[in-house]
């Protein structure tokens, strides 16, 4: 996402506004279009060239009202604008492709397994993690966050599902294929070609881990030996989770750190702000959360005649929930384009609400609480070196290059010198 404030006024064309197309987050001003339809139009239709069409909704209440109510919104038909008006292969498979009881029956365990207290004994690999991340600062001029930042899930999930770290790099890139297939990092494959080869590679990939006989001792294997409602899991309820949870860490993850670090660079004055200490470091990365909405939308089908709004919604129609512009609503949020790392009360939407509300979240929190506690110790400030590029997605508010200079504190450089030096192999 190009904008994290609106630059045009309040007068919008609601009609002219496509909050399909790709390119509105790169190049576009959606705050200003999502800003006047929160104002004028808070239940907006849009149809496609090819007669598809879908309702968005961009209140936060009417965002949280969507999310949370399975019985009127269902997600068993496909829960991305990519994949609208088609039917969802990963439906009552995937745990974001499903309703309960089936949902609740799948998300139990995993969310158990990847609950705050389960993953207490990773917090060291997840430090080692972040220290590797940022060991470059101490030896580079400029340090290209977003680009560093794209392997940093992939480090800890990867790590957490005992994938191959020589998987890694290619994993990371084809997640992110998955979600931004039209962005011209594909090149010559761009688009919807883009996107069928991604999801092909990652499909063939967790196929042949879950039909692989071994006894391991990961998350994958967790998965493979889950008891789903008093039955043993299905082989494409795997494969289906394996591929939702390592997407829905490795394409969300790196924009939150983007954003956040972004926004440091431009407000240095609330950076200024943090003095190192848990609490505050955690209120800061909730902002960070909200500021960036790595998720900028989920969508779900109508089962009946509705209202949000007091608007009417029909039964079949598809609802796309914005969640970059709840997390602005300034009915919800008091000066919501100010970035302000005491924001508190924050009741942000950027994992979601309701019962598919992020199982990832204490993950991602872990990770992104020790990265940002590190580095607030270590750096005194960031200042901007070099042009900023987003991504082109409809779904994934990202960054796609962010160059950063770090100007660090007394004894950072020595302490991370010593990082980076521990870090590269004796020859
Ligand atoms: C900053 C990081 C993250 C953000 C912003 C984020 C955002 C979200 C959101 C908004 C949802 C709700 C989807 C819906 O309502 O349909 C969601 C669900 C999900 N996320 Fe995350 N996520 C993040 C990190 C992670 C991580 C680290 C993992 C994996 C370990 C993960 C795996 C999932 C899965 C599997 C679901 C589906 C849950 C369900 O349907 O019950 N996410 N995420």
């Amino acid at each position: 996402m190009r904008l994290s404030a609106p630059t045009g006024g309040p007068d919008v064309d609601l009609d002219a506004v496509d909050l399909f197309d790709a390119r509105t987050y790169s190049d576009g001003d959606p705050h200003a279009a999502w800003r006047a339809m929160r104002e004028h139009a808070p239940v907006h239709r849009q149809t496609l060239p090819d007669g598809r069409s879908f309702a968005s909704v961009t209140r936060h209440a009417d965002v949280s009202a969507v999310l949370r109510d399975h019985t009127r919104f269902t997600s068993r038909r496909g829960t991305l604008l990519s994949i609208l008006g088609g039917a969802d292969p990963a439906g009552d498979l995937m745990m974001a492709a499903s309703d309960p009881p089936t949902h609740t029956a799948l998300r139990e365990p995993l969310g158990r397994a990847l609950s705050f207290a389960a993953l207490r004994s990773r917090h060291p690999d997840v430090r080692a993690v972040v220290r590797r991340l940022i060991a470059p600062l101490a030896l580079e001029g400029a340090w290209d966050v977003a680009e560093r930042g794209l392997g940093f899930p992939m480090e800890f999930t990867g790590a957490l599902m005992g994938l191959p770290e020589s998987d890694w790099p290619e994993l990371a890139r084809l997640t992110t294929q998955a979600v931004a297939p039209e962005d011209p990092l594909f090149g010559a494959e761009a688009g919807h070609g883009a996107l069928v080869a991604a999801h092909h590679e990652l499909f063939e990939y967790f196929a042949e881990l879950a039909h692989r006989r071994d006894d391991r001792d990961d998350l994958v294997g967790f998965l493979k030996r889950m008891d789903v409602g008093g039955r043993r899991v299905r082989v494409e309820e795997v494969v289906y989770n394996c591929y939702s949870l390592l997407l829905g860490a490795n394409v969300t993850t790196p924009h939150a750190v983007s954003a956040t670090v972004q926004a440091f660079v431009e407000h240095p004055g609330e950076y200024a702000r943090l003095t190192g200490s848990d609490r505050q470091t955690a209120t800061a990365v909730e902002e960070g959360l909200r500021w960036a909405s790595p998720a900028n939308h989920f969508m779900r089908y109508a089962t009946v005649d509705t209202e949000l709004s007091g608007r009417p919604v029909r039964a079949g129609e598809a609802v796309v929930a914005w969640l970059g512009s709840a997390n602005r609503d300034e009915r919800v949020f008091a000066d919501p384009y100010r970035f302000d790392v005491a924001r508190n009360p924050n009741r942000h939407v950027a994992f979601g609400f309701g019962p598919h509300y992020c199982v990832g979240a204490p993950l991602a929190r872990i990770a992104l609480r020790m990265l940002f506690g590190e580095l607030v110790r270590l750096v005194e400030r960031f200042e901007a070196a070099g042009p900023v590029t987003h991504l082109r997605s409809n779904f994934v508010a990202g960054i796609r290059s962010l160059p950063v200079r770090a100007v660090l504190r007394p004894g950072a450089a020595d302490e991370l010198k010593g990082e980076a030096d521990a870090a590269t192999p004796a020859r």
